[in-house]
């Protein structure tokens, strides 16, 4: 098994993220689940996870981290999200609690006490993953890699050209991809095309408790997909664990990805180097296909695991 962390915002998709890594305890171990402000502030989103955690029984520590961004102030994605952060089910209180010590200080033991290098697995601002490695460098062999949901080569979210994750937190997700850590990158460019469709969610609501209650949760996010004007609901974050649990099923490219700070237009966008020749290493694996069926056959499956637990 592969020992990970979850660094996540739940957020509507980070959620579903967290369920699919649950679901195959054979393949991933869950060292931990850590918070970022992001999708709503840190508070909300931290009762949220403990949420999830809770419906389905599962007592893993999880470690609060960043309030907001490293530069200036948090800007949330209550549109997507409501204002709850995971608006939709009416979900019963947390039995679980946060543990008192912080996201990058619990991070940091447990980078130290594993046997094996972890992969960290971050789909919200890239802040806590930042700090880590400005105040641990020398952790950074003791990470596998990072398998992250954010940016978009072709294009962005918030803006045109920068996607939520890395618009929230530029000079974080600059400092983790100028790491030298092998970084996988499931950007726009893949989760757009790992779509749900209504009636998939539809089919959803007719299952067990867990399906159940991800078939609400999806009802909610697909309003402003609606309004967006989406074809279908991006399951944006449970590509990063989908892509640690059948990596097949996703088509990549290396390439030389650099994260804008400073442009007008393009503050916060993932600048991918398409051309042949390049003057520089590529550093990141960029996913750029998904086989859209048999990715959400594995998300049904999961939650039919969770189901019958
Ligand atoms: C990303 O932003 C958040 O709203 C989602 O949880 C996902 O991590 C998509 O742009
Ligand atoms: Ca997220």
């Amino acid at each position: 098994t592969k020992p990970i962390i979850i660094d996540c915002d739940p957020g509507h998709d980070d959620a579903i993220a967290i369920l699919l890594a649950l679901a195959h305890p054979e393949q991933l171990e869950i060292k931990g689940i850590t918070t970022v402000g992001g999708n709503q502030t840190l508070e909300k989103i931290t009762n949220n996870a403990l949420k999830i955690l809770s419906f389905v029984g599962a007592n893993v520590p999880v470690a609060k981290g960043a309030k907001g961004p490293l530069l200036g102030a948090l800007v949330t994605g209550e549109e997507a999200h409501g204002e709850s952060g995971m608006d939709g089910p009416v979900l019963p209180p947390s039995r679980f609690r946060a543990i008192e010590v912080g996201a990058v200080e619990f991070i940091r033991h447990q980078l130290l006490s594993s046997d094996e290098p972890i992969t960290l697995v971050p789909i919200g601002p890239l802040t806590n993953i930042a700090t880590l490695i400005r105040a641990y460098p020398e952790l950074k062999s003791r990470i596998a890699g990072i398998s992250m949901m954010g940016g978009g080569i072709a294009y962005g979210n918030v803006t045109r050209t920068a996607e939520f994750n890395i618009y929230v937190d530029p000079e974080a997700a600059q400092i983790v991809f100028e790491s030298g850590i092998p970084i996988t990158m499931s950007g726009l460019d893949v989760t757009d095309k790992a779509a749900i469709f209504d009636e998939e969610i539809e089919a959803l609501k007719t299952r067990g408790p867990v399906s159940v209650m991800v078939g609400e949760l999806l009802d909610f996010y697909s309003i402003y997909g609606k309004k967006m004007g989406y074809h279908g609901n991006a399951l944006h974050d449970p590509c990063a664990i989908a892509w640690l649990l059948q990596p097949e099923l996703f088509h990549s490219k290396m390439l030389d990805v650099t994260i804008e700070t400073q442009g007008t237009y393009t503050r916060g966008m993932t600048v991918g180097d398409l051309r042949t020749k390049t003057d520089r290493e590529p550093n990141v694996n960029v996913l750029l296909d998904v086989n859209r069926d048999a990715f959400i056959r594995l998300i049904y499956d999961a939650l039919a695991i969770l189901d019958a637990r």
